[in-house]
C-alpha cells in the first residue's frame, strides 16, 4: 500500500514538473523579458504570441489582400478623423475589420492584470474590454473588482471633459466612441498602468461595457497620439512627450520590434523633419512630404497634392496602424507611372489592390521619400512585396480607394519597418534612420 502511494506521489511530482516545463517553454517563446526600463517589445498582431493571430493559415496572397482590405477601413477611419466626422460610414462596418498591427504588453491594476494592447499612434485614449462587457470579443477582460487601485471616474471629474460627448450614468462618466467599424460604450476609469518597469498611477482609460462590430482589439488599445488623454499627455512628467519605435520586419510574424518611451536613450545622431500641428486634428502626426524620388528622378507631383492644409486635413501623416502607404490619387499615379516607366517593357500584373506587379526576377529603381530636411531612401523590402508561391513582386503602395475621397497621404508601417522613428514633440520634430531591429 505504501509503495503504491509512493508511486502515485512520484507520478504526481513528474506531472507537476512537466507542467512547469511546459509553461516555461511557451513563456520563453512569447517572452517579454526584453521589457526593461522604458523599453517595450513590439510584436506583430499575427505573431504566434498574439491573442489576435489568425486561426486559419492563410496563403500569402490571401493575407496580402486581407491586409489591404483592412487598410481601406483604416483609411476611412483616418479620413473621418481628418474630416471630424464622429461616425464612420456604416457600409464599412461589420465584415471589414480595422484591426491594428502591433501589440505591446501592458499591466493594469493592483495586483497587475496583463494585456497585449494594440498601439495606435493616431488615437489618444486607451480603452479595453472590462468584465461584463456586452459584445466584446470573448477574450481576456480587465476585472475592475479585482484591482484595489481601480476608480470609476465621477461625472464631475475634470477628465470627463476630455472625452467627446460624455454622459452621466449612475454618477459614472461614460462615453461612446467609434473605432473603424465598431462602436464602444465605456466608463471613464482610473488605475495604475505599468509599462516595462515604469508605473503610471491614476491612468485614465475607458473600461468598455458595450461594443458592436469587429474592430475592437481583443485586449484593448493604447493611444500614442498627441491629444489630452494619450499616454504622452498623461505620463508627461515621465516621458516628456517623446518616444520612438522600430517596427519589425514583415518577413516573419515571429519578429519583434521595440517601443522606447521618454527622451533617455533616444538616438542623438539622427536626421529630423519638422512635425506639423493640425489644431483641428491634434492627435495626428503630420509631416511635410515635399517630393518622392524614383531612381534618381524626382517625380513630377502637383504641389497641391502634397501640401499641408489644416482646414481640409490634407497633407502627410506618419501612422503605424496602416500597413501599406496610401497616397492621394495624383501623387500615387505620378509615382506609379514613373516606376512603371523605369521597369521598361516588363509585363504588369495585379494582385488584390496592388496594380503594379511583376514576375521576378526584376531589377527595380530605388525609392526615396523626401521630407523637409530629411530624405528617407527605402530598402527594397520596404516597398516591394514578394510572393514566393507565384514569383510575383508588387509595388506595395496604393491610392486611396475610389469611394474614399482622401486628401491624406499616409506613410504606413511596411514602409517604416527596420527604421527608428523618433517622435520628439517638445521640439516639434520626427527623426528617421535605418535600424535593423529584427
Ligand atoms: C451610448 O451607447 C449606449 C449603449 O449602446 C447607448 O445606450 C447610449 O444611448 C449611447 N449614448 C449616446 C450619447 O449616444
Ligand atoms: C459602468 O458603470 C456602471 C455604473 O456604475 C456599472 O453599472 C457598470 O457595471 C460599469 N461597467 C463596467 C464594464 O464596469
Ligand atoms: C515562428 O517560430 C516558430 C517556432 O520557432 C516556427 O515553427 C515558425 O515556423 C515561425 N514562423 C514564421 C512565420 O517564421
Ligand atoms: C520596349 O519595347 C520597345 C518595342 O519592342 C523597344 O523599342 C524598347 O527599346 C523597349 N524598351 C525597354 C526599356 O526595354
Ligand atoms: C534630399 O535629396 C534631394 C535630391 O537628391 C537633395 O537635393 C536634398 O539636398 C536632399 N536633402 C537632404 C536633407 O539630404
Amino acid at each position: 500500500m505504501r509503495g503504491y502511494n509512493l508511486v502515485l506521489i512520484f507520478f504526481f511530482l513528474l506531472h507537476l514538473l512537466s507542467l512547469a516545463l511546459g509553461s516555461r517553454l511557451s513563456r520563453t517563446q512569447c517572452s517579454f523579458s526584453e521589457d526593461k526600463g522604458s523599453t517595450l517589445r513590439v510584436i506583430h498582431v499575427t505573431s504566434p504570441c498574439s491573442p489576435m493571430k489568425p486561426k486559419t493559415t492563410m496563403s500569402w496572397e490571401e493575407s496580402v489582400i486581407q491586409m489591404q482590405v483592412q487598410d481601406q477601413a483604416r483609411l476611412m477611419y483616418l479620413t473621418s478623423l481628418v474630416a471630424r466626422k464622429s461616425v464612420a460610414p456604416v457600409a464599412w462596418g461589420r465584415q471589414l475589420m480595422q484591426s491594428p498591427t502591433y501589440l505591446v504588453r501592458v499591466n493594469i491594476g493592483t495586483p497587475p492584470q496583463t494585456f497585449l494592447m494594440a498601439l495606435d499612434t493616431s488615437s489618444d485614449a486607451a480603452w479595453l474590454p472590462c468584465t461584463g462587457c456586452l459584445g466584446c470579443p470573448a477574450s481576456s477582460a480587465f476585472a475592475p473588482d479585482k484591482s484595489s487601485s481601480f476608480i470609476a471616474l465621477a461625472c464631475a471629474a475634470p477628465q470627463c471633459q476630455q472625452v467627446i460627448n460624455p454622459t452621466c450614468f449612475q454618477n459614472v462618466c461614460t462615453f461612446n466612441q467609434t473605432y473603424g467599424g465598431s462602436t464602444i460604450a465605456a466608463n471613464l476609469s482610473q488605475d495604475t498602468v505599468a509599462l516595462a518597469q515604469d508605473s503610471v498611477p491614476g491612468y485614465v482609460f475607458g473600461c468598455i461595457s458595450k461594443a458592436t462590430g469587429t474592430s475592437v482589439p481583443l485586449q484593448g488599445l493604447l493611444g500614442l497620439g498627441r491629444g489630452p488623454l494619450s499616454l504622452l499627455s498623461q505620463a508627461q512628467d515621465l516621458y516628456k512627450s517623446t518616444f520612438s519605435y522600430c517596427l519589425p520586419s514583415f518577413k516573419s510574424s515571429n519578429f519583434s520590434g521595440q517601443l522606447r518611451l521618454g527622451p533617455v536613450a533616444q538616438p542623438k545622431r539622427i536626421h529630423f523633419t519638422p512635425l506639423l500641428k493640425n489644431p483641428r486634428r491634434s492627435s495626428l502626426y503630420y509631416v511635410n512630404l515635399i517630393g518622392i524620388k524614383v531612381g534618381r528622378k524626382t517625380v513630377d507631383i502637383p504641389p497641391a497634392a502634397l501640401a499641408f492644409d489644416s482646414t481640409t486635413g490634407a497633407g502627410t501623416v506618419i501612422d503605424s496602424g496602416t500597413v501599406y502607404t496610401r497616397l492621394a490619387l495624383p501623387v500615387y499615379t505620378a509615382v506609379r507611372d514613373e516606376f512603371r516607366r523605369r521597369m521598361g517593357n516588363a509585363t504588369i500584373t495585379t494582385l488584390g489592390g496592388f496594380d503594379t506587379c511583376y514576375t521576378v526576377p526584376i531589377t527595380v529603381p530605388s525609392m526615396t521619400f523626401m521630407f523637409q530636411e530629411l530624405n528617407m531612401t527605402l530598402p527594397q523590402d520596404n516597398f516591394l512585396l514578394h510572393s514566393a508561391s507565384t514569383s510575383t513582386a508588387c509595388l506595395a503602395m496604393a491610392a486611396a480607394p475610389d469611394n474614399v475621397n482622401s486628401v491624406l497621404n499616409v506613410i504606413a508601417s511596411m514602409q517604416q519597418q527596420n527604421h527608428r522613428v523618433v517622435f520628439d514633440i517638445p521640439n516639434s520634430r520626427v527623426g528617421i534612420s535605418r535600424e535593423p531591429c529584427s
